[in-house]
């Protein structure tokens, strides 16, 4: 897999952070089985594996903003309903038989607009909120 976490995705929460990695931890297992061109079951399990932390990790940042009275919560939360949207049309087509190559592809693409763009850009800015409403 070339994308991996980095401190320059840290947002300085170690919450947010550890749930990170399990988020690129979990992208990773499912790239390399289709990589590995394992069979359909297994891709479906790792995707449904992936889909279950996406959820989880989105709910643990949405009661974050809830509590901290975010102001950009919305534009987050619409955010976070794209990827699990994205996530669902990738594990049909991942199901579907699609061709690793191409499937791949699109995973990256969609890996670096989730885990990179986002972590780097909208997460940092909630952890920097949080970090200071909690000092406050
Ligand atoms: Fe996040
Ligand atoms: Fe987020």
């Amino acid at each position: 897999m070339g994308i991996m976490w980095s401190k320059i995705l840290s947002t300085g929460l170690p919450w947010q952070d550890a749930q990170h990695i399990e988020l690129f931890n979990r992208v990773g297992a499912l790239l390399d089985a289709i990589n590995k061109g394992q069979g359909i079951e297994e891709v479906e399990s790792l995707f449904t594996f992936l889909d279950e932390y996406f959820v989880f990790h989105f709910d643990a940042e949405e009661q974050a903003m809830h509590g901290a009275n975010y102001p950009d919560l919305t534009i987050h939360m619409t955010e976070h309903h794209r990827f699990i949207e994205d996530v669902a049309r990738l594990k049909r087509e991942g199901i579907s038989g699609k061709p690793p190559a191409e499937l791949i592809k699109k995973m990256e693409r969609a890996m670096v607009d989730w885990l990179v763009n986002h972590i780097g850009g909208m997460d940092k800015e909630l952890g920097d909120f949080l970090i200071k409403f909690e000092h406050t």
